[in-house]
């Protein structure tokens, strides 16, 4: 049997520096557990724009419909601010997640014990926090038509459509309440049906859906008042799922309770292909971080945990996985610290590299 195939696309800004470290782990378990990968790297974003004034050439969208994974790093920089919507770096992101149907976005807010301190909030607060927002990925107002800036007599006006059809709705639902299955079985939905028909719909889709998953509790909350539970007392929530919008805000309110936006995964699932697989995309939540480019400051450890994501999402090994997520806690808790990390106690930071390699060597030392 030939080796699961993945694809690499390092992206913008600091996506190729943290992507150099999950190379070095990808490479570890190929060496250390026998897992080995075909492994094969294609530009995206302002990097493919750069090359061929795209930001997402149409060889690459096929190579990403035809490997096991994707690993994406990070699109997008002050140096394409000016350019064209249509070839603006997220438009290749855009068009990756649209093509290959990535509807179910997980997004995990993990607080690692060693960063309860980090956080904004109390610390009793945020320690011990583990919760997933599954976020809709591929329809919404981001997709919805019509849309555009359209002249009405005198003025311009910008519009765009919040539109789900009920199938649409169903599966990220049904995806939801299968992870609230393998987790502490609660899930709540957040829409705003209070002022929105596409809440409405949406709400009573997923009460149907959640009738073939008696065992998880199922619970509805308004968007803006999820918004302020997430900050008021975010252990109360096991899985949430909302639309694309929502979730996009709500995903980065999450991200902040853990302290760094540099240790946030996320994987992006599709319908099974043929061998059984999801279509997946897994990518930090990080952006590309133009600020600190090229300066070997960037935590890796959010790329690195979105290669553990694909190990147990993709490939089916949950405990390699475990393994990878315990070899970053214990670097953590041996006080080992990129830039954006340092406590006001301050210390010394390891570099991009420094953390990657402090991670292969806790590893070897779980062998
Ligand atoms: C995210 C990002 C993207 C989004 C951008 C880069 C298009 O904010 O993945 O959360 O809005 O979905
Ligand atoms: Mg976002």
């Amino acid at each position: 049997m030939s080796n699961p195939s993945l694809l690499i696309l390092p992206g913008d800004g600091i996506g190729p520096e943290v992507m150099a470290e999950v190379r070095k782990i990808i490479d570890w378990f190929g060496a250390k557990r026998g897992l080995a990968f075909d492994v094969s790297e294609d530009l995206v974003g302002g990097a493919a724009y750069d090359a061929h004034g795209t930001p997402l050439h149409d060889d690459t969208m096929a190579r990403a419909l035809a490997v096991d994974a994707v690993l994406l790093g990070a699109v997008g920089g002050p140096k394409y601010d000016n350019l064209d919507f249509s070839v603006k770096p997220e438009r290749g992101l855009l068009r990756l997640r649209k093509e290959m149907d990535l509807f179910s976005n997980l997004r995990p807010a993990q607080c690692f014990d060693a960063l309860a301190d980090f956080s904004s909030l109390k610390k009793d607060v945020v320690a011990g926090l583990d919760i997933m927002i599954v976020r809709e990925l591929t329809s919404g107002v981001y997709f919805g038509e019509p849309r555009g800036i359209f002249e009405e007599g005198n003025e311009r006006v910008g519009v765009n459509t919040q539109r789900y059809t009920e199938s649409e709705i169903a599966r990220v639902a049904k995806s939801a309440f299968e992870l609230a299955m393998r987790r502490g079985k609660k899930l709540c939905s957040m829409e705003k049906a209070n002022v929105m028909e596409s809440g409405i719909l949406w709400r009573e889709v997923v009460i149907e859906v959640g009738k073939d998953y008696p065992e998880v509790e199922l619970s509805h909350m308004y968007a803006d008042n999820g918004a302020m539970q997430l900050v008021r007392w975010p252990k109360q929530f096991d899985v949430i799922v909302t639309d694309n919008l929502f979730g996009d805000l709500l995903s980065d309110c999450a991200a902040m309770l853990t302290g760094s936006l540099g240790m946030l995964p996320s994987a992006s699932l599709g319908a099974p292909m043929a061998n059984g697989r999801p279509k997946a995309l897994y990518e930090p939540v990080h952006g590309s971080a133009p600020d600190i480019a090229g300066q070997a400051k960037a935590n890796p450890i959010a790329c690195i945990l979105s290669f553990a994501m694909a190990l147990r999402y993709s490939f089916d090994q949950g405990a390699e996985a475990a393994r990878l997520e315990a070899a970053i806690q214990q670097v953590l808790a041996d006080g080992v610290r990129t830039a954006d990390l340092m406590g006001p106690e301050g210390g010394v930071p390891v570099t991009t590299s420094g953390m990657g390699d402090a991670i292969v060597k806790a590893l070897d030392a779980s062998l």
